[in-house]
């Protein structure tokens, strides 16, 4: 008994030695929470965003906090953001990366080559294969739009609008990128969104490791389903339809990658390519149905442009305000890395941190800039001409501290990592959102309903989703219709 105690005194006490740490001078604030290991862990899993905000409250523009063991150095200065952006050195992108790939896709890829594979990806997302990819998405949408509503329909059809963006767009890009219409033996795409909605349901849980084990069962199912579904996609004969997907094929193969784990990877590229656009489209149209004058002048804009929006590049500044502000109250990234050697960091207003080799340093751009009141007069509000002058052009003048800022909104991430389908996805929802506009009639059920709440647990994961739906109804309209 005796003993029992005093073993269990000595690694009560080993532990608090070797987990005890207190802040240098020369280090930014810290905060432990009073949790031992665990810290501030919880309250950062519920509401990222409204932690982080207390911290700021607390400590300033940058604090290290503790969270599962680890230290985590946040800064939330938007001047400083490319001293932690533009260090590849000291700060490492590939291994926080890592071990989230690792978590979520059960996924370790044996010779990685990230910058082999990021120069192929901006290869297939730019240029003439991005003219392709445009219309190969354009052509899925009109079917699926079709398949849908048929033209002849004239009654109104009621959905949520979150269900039926995301599920549209995921079924036009799932078709565009990984192949599959003339594929005979292809997987119907519907299928593949209802296993991966389960699968993205559970995904921030997964990510912190914070699965309940039925949960950890439904999540083993449901991945395992997926890679099945995912197990020839870019391979068969005719999948000259996804050229991209086969040079990803072709690298992961030439990285020594088992067919096992090229269909992981494909899951990650599920993910990456599918899990933010439906999303994306859902905020904006949610936001014009529920502010009539930001309607109208995106409708105006498109019947002067009265193009498909498809071949040629288009100006269409009102529209592109309209999404940049959608983007900027929902795209919601941590942008994350890992502290490899020891650093000072030098604020933009002179003042330096050490930052200890094995933190990591987290920047939080939906904090600031985006949601900053500083930098955006009531950024809790949507206003589609945020991001245009008087004249019509696009706004890039925003200023924090009386300083021009370099990034005042960054739902794209930034540097060497950011996001490679960024012209891509635009053009899918600016192609989407012109469809639905010019071709139905499209309402709130309830004229008077509100935005739905953001559901605050995606807070660090990308786009933001909604807490419940918003009901709409829709019809083809009268006009004579044309794609
Ligand atoms: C509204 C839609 C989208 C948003 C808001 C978005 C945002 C982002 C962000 C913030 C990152 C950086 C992640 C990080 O720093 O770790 C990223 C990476 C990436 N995105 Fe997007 N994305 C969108 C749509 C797309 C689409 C349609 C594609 C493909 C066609 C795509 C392909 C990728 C890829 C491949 C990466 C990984 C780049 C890397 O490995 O460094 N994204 N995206
Ligand atoms: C970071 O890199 C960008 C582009 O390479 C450069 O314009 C900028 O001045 C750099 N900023 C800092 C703080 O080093
Ligand atoms: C398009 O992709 C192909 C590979 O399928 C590549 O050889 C070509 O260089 C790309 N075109 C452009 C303009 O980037
Ligand atoms: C979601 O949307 C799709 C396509 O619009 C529809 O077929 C399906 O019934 C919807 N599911 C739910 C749960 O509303
Ligand atoms: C298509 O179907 C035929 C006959 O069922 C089969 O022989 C062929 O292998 C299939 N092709 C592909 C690409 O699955
Ligand atoms: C909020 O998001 C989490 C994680 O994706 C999910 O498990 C949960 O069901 C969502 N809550 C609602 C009300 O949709
Ligand atoms: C494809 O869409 C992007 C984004 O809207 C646009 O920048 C690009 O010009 C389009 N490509 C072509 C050639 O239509």
């Amino acid at each position: 008994m005796i003993w029992t105690i005093f073993l269990l005194f000595q690694a009560v006490l080993l532990y608090v030695v070797l987990t005890h740490r207190s802040r240098l001078k020369s280090e930014p604030p810290l905060d432990k929470g009073v949790i031992p290991w665990l810290g501030h862990a919880l309250e950062f899993g519920k509401d990222a965003a409204k932690f982080l905000n207390r911290m700021k409250l607390k400590h300033g523009d940058i604090f290290t906090v503790r969270a599962a063991g680890r230290y985590v150095t946040v800064l939330l200065d938007p001047h400083s953001y490319d001293t932690v952006i533009n260090d590849t050195d000291s700060l490492d992108f590939g291994r926080y990366a890592q071990v989230l790939m690792e978590r979520i896709f059960n996924l370790r890829l044996p010779h990685h080559q990230p910058s082999k594979e990021k120069a192929m990806m901006k290869k297939h997302f730019s240029g003439m294969n991005l003219s392709a990819l445009n219309s190969t998405m354009n052509r899925h949408l009109q079917v699926l739009l079709k398949a849908e509503m048929p033209q002849n329909q004239k009654d109104w059809k009621e959905e949520g609008l979150f269900n039926f963006s995301y599920s549209l767009l995921f079924k036009a890009g799932y078709l565009t990128l990984f192949g599959g219409e003339k594929n005979n033996n292809s997987i119907d795409p519907s299928y593949v969104y209802n296993e991966y909605k389960k699968f993205d349901s559970l995904l921030t849980k997964i990510a912190r490791g914070t699965l309940k084990p039925e949960e950890k069962r439904t999540a083993q199912n449901v991945r395992h389903k997926l890679w099945e579904l995912l197990a020839t996609a870019g391979l068969t004969e005719d999948s000259g339809l996804s050229p991209w997907l086969r040079s990803y094929r072709k690298l992961l193969q030439e990285e020594g990658a088992d067919e096992e784990t090229q269909r992981r990877a494909v899951l990650m590229q599920v993910w990456a390519t599918q899990g933010n656009v439906g999303p994306a489209a859902f905020w904006l149209l949610g936001y014009l149905l529920t502010n009539p004058e930001a309607l109208t002048a995106v409708k105006t804009e498109m019947e002067i442009s009265d193009t498909s929006l498809l071949d040629t590049p288009v100006d269409t500044p009102v529209f592109d305000s309209a999404l940049e502000e959608t983007l900027r109250l929902t795209a919601a990234p941590f942008i994350t890395r890992e502290v490899v050697q020891e650093k000072t960091l030098q604020m933009a207003n002179g003042q330096e941190y050490l930052l200890r080799k094995g933190d990591r340093v987290c920047l939080f751009p939906y904090s600031s800039p985006q949601m900053d009141p500083e930098i955006h007069h009531e950024p809790q509000i949507f206003k589609y001409d945020r991001f245009l002058n008087a004249d019509g052009s696009v706004k890039k003048d925003f200023y924090k501290a009386g300083r021009r800022l370099k990034y005042y909104t960054m739902p794209w991430g930034a540097g060497a990592n950011g996001c490679v389908g960024k012209r891509f996805a635009i053009n899918t929802i600016r192609q989407f959102v012109y469809m639905l506009l010019t071709n139905y009639d499209l309402e709130l059920c309830d004229p008077n309903a509100q935005m739905p709440e953001v559901n605050a647990s995606r807070y660090g994961f990308g786009m933001l989703q909604p807490e419940r739906d918003l009901p709409v109804r829709y019809k083809p309209r009268n006009a004579h219709q044309d794609f």
